[in-house]
């Protein structure tokens, strides 16, 4: 029910890890599963993002998007990592098994809040990004109903 690509970054995360000194560092969490995800980014002067890193204490879909998104966001501009989306995460992978869609959101969330962290430190405003939640279940919770 995994593709390829989801087990490949399952079982072989890139970028698991912490930046010391990070530019904009985001955590976000999904009270539902009680999933956790970190983010750390490494931005240069010009905007662009030379690292970033994961930290995710989560399911293995969580692994596998965080794991994507970070290849993804990796030396885009912070505005071009706007469009590193949940969709567009599950799209590199493959596809995602519906009921793990949820996953894929925490690892944009994260993104977000680490773009949040680093807009706030620099006083800068990135076009589209809003304040981060730190709990989606919420919206979720709606949508069930
Ligand atoms: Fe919670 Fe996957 S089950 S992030």
């Amino acid at each position: 029910m995994y593709s390829e690509k989801v087990m490949d970054h399952f079982e072989h995360p890139r970028n698991v890890g912490e930046i010391e000194n990070a530019s904009g560092v985001g955590t976000v969490g999904n009270a539902k599963c009680g999933d956790i995800m970190r983010i750390y980014l490494d931005i240069d002067e010009a905007g662009v993002i030379q690292d970033c890193k994961f930290k995710t204490f989560g399911c293995g879909a969580a692994v596998a998007t965080s794991s994507m998104a970070t290849e993804l966001v990796k030396g885009k501009t912070v505005q071009e990592a706007m469009q590193v989306t949940n969709k567009a995460v599950m799209e590199a992978l493959d596809g995602l098994p519906p009921v793990k869609v949820h996953c894929s959101l925490l690892a944009e969330e994260g993104i977000h809040a680490a773009l949040w962290d680093y807009a706030q430190k620099h006083h800068i405003q990135i076009e589209g990004l809003e304040k981060p939640k730190t709990d989606i279940s919420e919206e979720e919770e709606e949508e069930d109903y």
